[in-house]
């Protein structure tokens, strides 16, 4: 069945579109924050801890792949606006490799994009922002970092000429984020609290397993040497939010950054109830006739099944719901205008997942999923299990790769707890929803919830 198809289908249950989305909601997108449900307390932990450090604060926001990180912190950044902290929507998203003059000039950019703000500003006060010159040199750093972002490095020499109207002069010295930041910030925030009235700015820096996976070592030398001259800096609050274990590498585990940080636990899943009621506002805000209600497009036991086998994972669950309806909505066995039942999407997901593994693992990896999953539906598994049971090599590089494979593509997850060992204890890794579809175990009906 073809897209269009689908598209009219939506009409059936009184949607506009697919209610499955999976981006995290952003204040000013086509997601709002008004969908936003549940993390009551996790929300005020970190807002409290605001409140309290007036001065400046440092917090990180760790949890599974999909649970709800990045949009935790998109909450907290509408919900501290009234309180006059200025922050921008989009978060410093961290790519692979990142050096510190990129990472400072990715942050000046975020701060420059909260001082400009959303709304348009009285003429005035904008012109006098744009003239300040902590702005204007703070814009030349962001804009001559997103050119060689774009491709190749820096030259201090080439860029001289397409500066040379404005006036701060550029030395290579103004020209080095990393050397320049610390005061820039602080005038930055300084002018904030003159023209705009703000208290502090927020920081919300994303992704940070990222960074980790390119080189921990590397990544959490990077966040030590920002300590000083981004993260301690007054009238700055910072947000950093990334998988547990990336947190751990390269927070927890550094003296430098886990005494300044604050470390509250990682996220809980949204309980079935909490998926439930995201949906409802979901479907309700996405219908078509507003006079009307919206129908669910999949009965509420499928989708709680799949919640299951995706173990709280918020985005695998919509994209196997996304995927499940665009292909049946209006096809299942119920008629056309029936909710789809998980009898309907169990089998079309289980071709669809075993399909897409191949595709992006090849066929012999895919075999090697298929032992592990068979082994370790149930529990977690180590590096060595994958080395010694299912890969039965006594490489540990092929091992570690074909590992890192399965958590690239979202096949595995970390485990939330280390294995005790006679040394280090081991990280463990767990079978994600995506796997256990592609290797035909199918959702079961949900029990009573223990979540
Ligand atoms: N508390 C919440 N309320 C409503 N929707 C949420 C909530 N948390 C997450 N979501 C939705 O779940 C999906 C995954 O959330 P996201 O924040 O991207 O997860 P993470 O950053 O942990 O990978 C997104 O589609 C997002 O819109
Ligand atoms: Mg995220």
């Amino acid at each position: 069945m073809d897209r269009e198809a689908t598209r009219n289908a939506w009409r059936l249950f009184n949607l506009r579109e697919s209610p499955f989305f999976q981006e995290p909601l952003q204040a000013g997108t086509r997601y709002p924050m008004t969908l936003f449900v549940g993390r009551a307390e996790d929300t005020d932990r970190l807002l409290g801890k605001i409140a309290r450090s007036p001065g400046s604060s440092r917090q990180t926001v760790r949890g599974g792949v999909g649970v709800g990180k990045s949009t935790l912190a998109q909450h907290v950044k509408a919900e501290v606006a009234s309180d006059g902290i200025l922050s921008t929507p989009a978060a410093v998203s961290i790519g692979s490799s990142l050096t510190l003059d990129q990472f400072c000039a990715l942050i000046l950019r975020s701060v420059l994009d909260a001082l400009v703000g959303t709304k348009p500003r009285h003429p005035a006060l904008q012109r006098r922002l744009e003239r300040a010159p902590a702005m204007r040199q703070a814009g030349q750093l962001v804009r001559i970092y997103q050119a060689t972002s774009r491709g190749g490095g820096l030259s201090v020499a080439g860029f001289g000429g397409s500066v040379s109207h404005t006036t701060t002069p550029v030395t290579p010295s103004t020209a080095t984020p990393s050397l320049v930041i610390q005061e820039l910030l602080r005038e930055l925030v300084g002018l904030a609290r003159e023209e705009l009235g703000a208290k502090a700015i927020l920081v919300h820096v994303n992704n940070l397993e990222n960074l980790i996976e390119a080189n921990a070592e590397r990544a959490a030398a990077l966040l030590r040497d920002a300590r000083d001259i981004c993260f301690m800096v007054e009238g700055f609050h910072w947000l950093i939010v990334g998988t547990v274990d990336a947190v751990r590498t390269a927070v927890d585990a550094k003296p430098q950054l886990a005494t300044v940080f604050s470390t509250p636990p990682a996220l809980a899943p949204l309980s079935e109830q909490e998926l439930q009621e995201l949906l409802r506002k979901r479907y309700a805000a996405l219908r078509r006739d507003t006079d009307r209600p919206a129908r669910a497009p999949v009965d509420s036991e499928a989708v709680a099944a799949l919640y299951r086998l995706f173990d709280g994972d918020l985005r695998g669950t919509f994209t196997a719901l996304d995927e499940a309806s665009g292909e049946l909505l209006g096809f299942g066995a119920g008629g056309p205008e029936a909710a789809l039942t998980l009898k309907d999407i169990g089998p079309f997901l289980v071709r669809w997942y075993a399909q897409r593994a191949v595709e992006r693992l090849g066929a012999a990896t895919v075999a090697a999923l298929h032992k592990l999953v068979q082994r370790y539906a149930e529990e977690p598994f180590t590096l060595r299990a994958v080395r010694d049971e299912v890969l039965e090599t006594r490489n540990n590089t092929v091992a570690r790769r074909f590992l890192e494979q399965l958590l690239r593509h979202s096949y595995a997850t970390e485990h939330p707890d280390r294995l005790p060992s006679g040394g280090r204890p081991a990280t463990q890794y767990a079978i994600a929803g995506a796997a256990k579809l592609a290797g035909a175990l199918l959702p079961t009906r949900p029990s009573p919830r223990r979540r």
